[in-house]
């Protein structure tokens, strides 16, 4: 190469690679895939090496780490990292303690005690202790794999690398939250700055960015710190309770959270919510709500967890954030269900830290409630990561109110609003009626296919998902697993490289779990967590498909089966029956398992006496909950369902029992008393 051209590709691509860096260490959020940056990267070594007088001083191959890994390593989670339900209101959290009590049979006036902490809005992490040695760090992930961020995490002064005092089981996996406080991200901001970076935004995104560094030299100049609030795998048990095991934390030298209190009742746990809210501003480092769990341990055990999250605690959110500006247009999306959503493009304005310029307003009912039109002034909130909202007008500007178009503003195609067929109630939801044949729908539907989630592929994100569909390469999953690599290579921005990367990333997902693969295609209702419900009822996606598909009509032993399922309701089980129903949803299903095997999800539970089996709890319980009794058989393996057929093979009968007892009877079913079964089962 000429040394005019070097110097020419050398701008080039110190350019490249500091607007990569850029969205990645700033914003946490990498617009190029690992791969491609890698190759940026060894180009303009290569090129610095053989034009030593070219190469600058500030080239990003002499400021950012010598030796980027390009990647962290992914790590499975012994013990998924849950999340946690939602509380907004007092009452929801006198509801949270009436439901606790009410699983484990408890009276409503049982005295039971429940630690409160502050939410600390950070990113989580696990840190894996091995006698008393720290031995690996990891992100949160998506709760089952996250990211191996070992070396970063050991440069926290706040995580010791070996454990303090006493006591702990050789198998010790401490979790807690990563956040910077306020004076340390004001100064570290200061700094980006005068450096002529660009600021970040808040604390929680600088502490993200800083933990997820290549070069783990650069975290350990920023000012991360750790408090430890629960823990994932153990060897051994470290007490029996929150507060104790907390407590045992501080002396191995964790710090933890000072204003985490125990209390025995909802009003005692809601003053001190109130406590917090009024310490906020003053804490000097940023909350989003506060914490309330279940103290004992034992009892923990027992409530266990609903999909994603713990049934033994819940976060108390603080009133999400208000501002006013502008709504200077109302635009129209089309969602990958069809759903016609009105969008609200405001002047930019900051709300609690965070610059906003769109809010929903959900469908034409609620323009018309709001009375809201474009030029009026109004009030938006903003809450955690929900988006925003628009509250009410403040000053009529002026303008004409407009509800939703009736035809698609993409496809042309009808939007209608659905009449309930049972209940003659209007859906407040436009839909287009084109189904995939919308180009939102079908290109909405193919995002969510390829989302993090979902197939979760490196290098086809909704960019080149638009692409493809332009180019009419990828009209449905299936056409994803037939792309055509060496078309790609010759794509403006792709190249060789990211082709046969993208290659690779898309075969590494032919195999992939149940759960996945059917929150991938997008069904109404059926989000993650009905998504693992379901996979784990039925293990295998061919059986999944034949109950389906009898369950048509929504009736029958399949329908009943179907909506047993703890925690699912009857309307994902509903529009679940219904996708698998439409000849065209059947063809794309059809087509996609051509190419992809999916992976049996795995029974809870294969050595239990129950595994397998389905059971049938009728009369009164005396010494469990319904709830509990049904959970608890869950995790054993077995079914639970509402009415007795030949498919029963176990019927628990308590007092007062009548006619399932009458026709398990009859049919020679194995009935057993609550004992009997808890005999059983332990
Ligand atoms: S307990 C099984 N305690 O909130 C419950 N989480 O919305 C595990 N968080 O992913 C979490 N402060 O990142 C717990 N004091 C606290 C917390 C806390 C912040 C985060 C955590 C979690 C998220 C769930």
């Amino acid at each position: 190469m000429s040394e005019i051209a070097a110097k020419k590709r050398i701008a080039f691509l110190t350019r490249e690679i500091k607007a990569a860096d850029a969205f990645y260490y700033q914003e946490d959020a990498p617009v190029m895939t690992d791969a491609a940056y890698d190759a940026l990267r060894k180009e303009l070594i290569a090129l610095e090496s053989e034009f030593p007088h070219l190469a600058s001083k500030d080239s990003p191959t002499q400021t950012v780490g010598a030796k980027p890994s390009g990647k962290f390593g992914k790590i499975k989670h012994k013990v998924a990292m849950l999340s946690l339900d939602n509380a907004f209101t007092d009452e929801d959290v006198s509801d949270f303690v009436a439901r606790v009590k009410r699983f484990l049979s408890m009276d409503e006036t049982a005295k039971m005690s429940f630690t409160a902490e502050p939410k600390i809005d950070g990113l989580s992490a696990a840190l894996r202790y091995e006698k008393g040695r720290l031995i690996r760090g990891a992100t949160r992930g998506d709760g089952k794999v996250g990211e191996d961020v070992t070396k970063n995490l050991s440069t926290l002064a706040t995580i010791p690398k070996t454990l303090k005092g006493e006591g702990w089981p050789d198998v010790l996996e401490v979790r807690g939250e990563v956040y910077i406080d306020h004076a340390d991200f004001e100064t570290m901001n200061a700094a980006q700055v005068e450096a002529g970076k660009e600021a970040y935004k808040n604390p929680r995104n600088a502490a993200a960015g800083s933990l997820r560094q290549i070069d783990p030299n650069i975290t350990a100049q920023r000012p991360l710190k750790f408090f430890a609030y629960t823990w994932g795998e153990i060897s051994a048990p470290i007490s029996d309770t929150q507060m104790g095991a907390v407590e045992r934390f501080a002396a191995w030298g964790f710090e933890v959270n000072d204003q985490m209190k125990r209390h025995d009742s909802a009003e005692q746990m809601i003053a001190h919510y109130h406590e917090i809210e009024e310490k906020r501003a003053g804490l000097g480092y940023d909350i989003d709500g506060v914490v309330y769990k279940v103290n004992d341990l034992s009892l923990q055990a027992r409530l266990g967890f609903v999909s994603r999250a713990p049934r033994w605690a819940i976060a108390h959110k603080f009133p999400a954030e208000k501002a006013i500006t502008k709504l200077e247009a109302i635009d129209v999306q089309v969602g990958r269900t069809g759903a016609l959503t009105p969008v609200a493009r405001l002047t930019p304005i900051t709300v609690g830290g965070v610059v906003v310029s769109n809010a929903t307003l959900h469908n034409e009912d609620e323009i018309q409630r709001l009375g809201v039109k474009p030029g009026d002034t109004v009030e938006i909130q903003r809450a955690g990561d929900v988006i925003p909202q628009v509250l009410r007008v403040v000053e009529d500007g002026g303008g004409k109110l407009t509800l939703l178009p009736h035809h698609c503003p993409i496809c042309g195609a009808p939007a209608v609003r659905d009449v309930d067929k049972k209940t003659g109630r209007i859906d407040v939801v436009r839909r287009c009626t084109n189904g995939l044949s919308c180009p939102a729908q079908a290109i909405e539907g193919l995002k969510h296919f390829v989302s993090r989630r979902a197939f979760d592929i490196d290098g086809l994100g909704a960019k080149q998902v638009e692409l493809f569909y332009q180019k009419g390469w990828v009209k449905e999953p299936a056409d994803i697993f037939t792309l055509d690599f060496e078309q790609i290579s010759k794509l403006e921005g792709f190249g060789e490289t990211s082709a046969k990367n993208l290659k690779s990333a898309i075969e590494e997902r032919k195999e992939i779990d149940f759960a996945r693969a059917l929150y991938a295609l997008g069904i109404r209702h059926v989000g993650q967590g009905n998504s693992d419900l379901i996979s784990k009822h039925f293990l295998s996606w061919g059986k999944m498909q034949t109950a389906l598909i009898a369950a048509k009509d929504h009736m029958g032993e399949e329908w009943a089966d179907l909506i047993s399922i703890d925690g699912m309701g009857e309307a994902a089980g509903g529009s679940l029956v219904d996708f698998f129903n439409v000849e065209q949803n059947a063809k794309v299903i059809e087509k996609l398992l051509n190419h992809i095997s999916v992976i049996d999800a795995q029974a809870p539970s294969s050595d239990s006496p129950v595994s397998g089996k389905t059971v049938v709890f009728t009369g009164k319980l005396e010494k469990f909950s319904r709830d509990e009794a049904k959970a608890k058989a869950q995790s054993l393996g077995a079914k639970v369902s509402g009415s007795v057929s030949a498919k029963t093979d176990i019927l628990v009968a308590g007092p007062g029992a009548g006619s399932k007892l009458k026709k398990a009877t009859e049919l020679g079913i194995q009935t057993y008393t609550e004992d009997e079964w808890l005999d059983l089962i332990h």
